[in-house]
């Protein structure tokens, strides 16, 4: 189902080259995280265009180093991503519509807009893609899973490939009903990894930290225990059973927690609900 042949981490600089323009639409949260991504990456600024109509400082800033801000249109870029809110996503596709050229890939991160609706308001022969990124995205940290529709290149999937491997981690799948269970694992899931946060600093408190303490001790250990599994090549099931004395502390706790099979349970009637709930909003 995944096909990790395309995958990549976005490491390395490698925009450098891109011909045409790229065009982001919506430069709030996520695409302002792209917009660093790509100039990060090597982007030169007179190759990008942004339509924002509440341009952030840092918008206005990449605007005074050449970055187009707002112009009437865009009609020779080489690809177009879309990142306002699925909310104002008719409007904003309409616009593309009258200027759109043909040999531009118009990648979309808008949650639960379709393959079908996004060629729909462009054209038949429009090149799309349906991208699922997450909000480590913000930080160059997250994970993106993307879609093509058929009329996707090589290259055009190459290109996007690269542009939304800036801010992470690139997956691809070729049916998008793929992701709505991709939404409910990486998509929500830094909530509840947060949420773990949370529970893990209020048991600290219950047994007795101050509420500093134990909020500061559950932070630095989710972020520390995510980088280490970031880093290494060992699977956290491994990594789990390495930190498990037999008949120690952890052991107690994880005897609690895998009781059962309680907290595989939980965390899979969760994610079924939010894989139900994004099947629906698509709908
Ligand atoms: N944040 C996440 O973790 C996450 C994860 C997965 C997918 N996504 C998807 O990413 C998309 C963007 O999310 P976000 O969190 O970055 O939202 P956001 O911060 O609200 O950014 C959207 C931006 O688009 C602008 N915009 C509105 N109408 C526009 C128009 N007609 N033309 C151009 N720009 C327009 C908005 O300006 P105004 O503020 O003036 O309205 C805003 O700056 C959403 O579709 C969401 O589903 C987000």
């Amino acid at each position: 189902m995944i096909d990790s042949a395309n995958s990549r981490s976005g490491a390395e600089p490698d925009l450098g080259d891109v011909e045409g323009s790229v065009v982001l639409v919506g430069a709030g949260k996520m695409g302002g995280a792209l917009l660093e991504g790509w100039l990060a990456r090597g982007l030169r600024s007179g190759k990008l265009v942004v339509f924002e109509p509440q341009p952030s400082a840092q918008i206005l800033a990449r605007a005074a180093e050449g970055v187009r801000l707002n112009p009437d249109a865009a009609p020779n870029a080489q690809a177009i991503v879309v990142a306002v809110k699925p909310q104002v996503a008719p409007q904003v596709m309409q616009g593309l519509a009258r200027w759109a050229g043909e040999s531009a890939v118009v990648i979309s991160i808008m949650a639960g807009r379709t393959l079908a609706f996004l060629q729909g308001a462009l054209r038949p022969s429009a090149a799309v893609v349906r991208a699922m990124p997450n909000l480590p995205a913000a930080i160059g940290r997250g994970i993106t899973v993307a879609a093509p529709n058929a009329n996707v290149s090589p290259r055009q999937r190459a290109l996007a490939t690269r542009l939304l491997g800036a801010t992470g981690a690139v997956e691809w799948v070729q049916d998008e009903s793929v992701l709505n269970a991709v939404t409910a694992v990486s998509g929500s899931g830094p909530a509840y990894v947060f949420l773990l946060a949370e529970a893990l600093t209020g048991a600290g408190e219950a047994v007795g930290l101050p509420p500093p303490l134990a909020a500061r001790l559950a932070r630095e250990t989710i972020a520390g225990a995510g980088e280490l599994l970031h880093r290494s090549p060992l699977d956290p099931a491994t990594l789990r059973e390495n930190v498990t004395s037999p008949g120690g502390t952890t052991a107690a706790a994880l005897g609690v927690l895998m009781r059962e099979g309680a907290f595989q349970r939980l965390m899979e009637e969760a994610v079924a609900a939010a894989t139900r709930r994004s099947r629906e909003l698509a709908e």
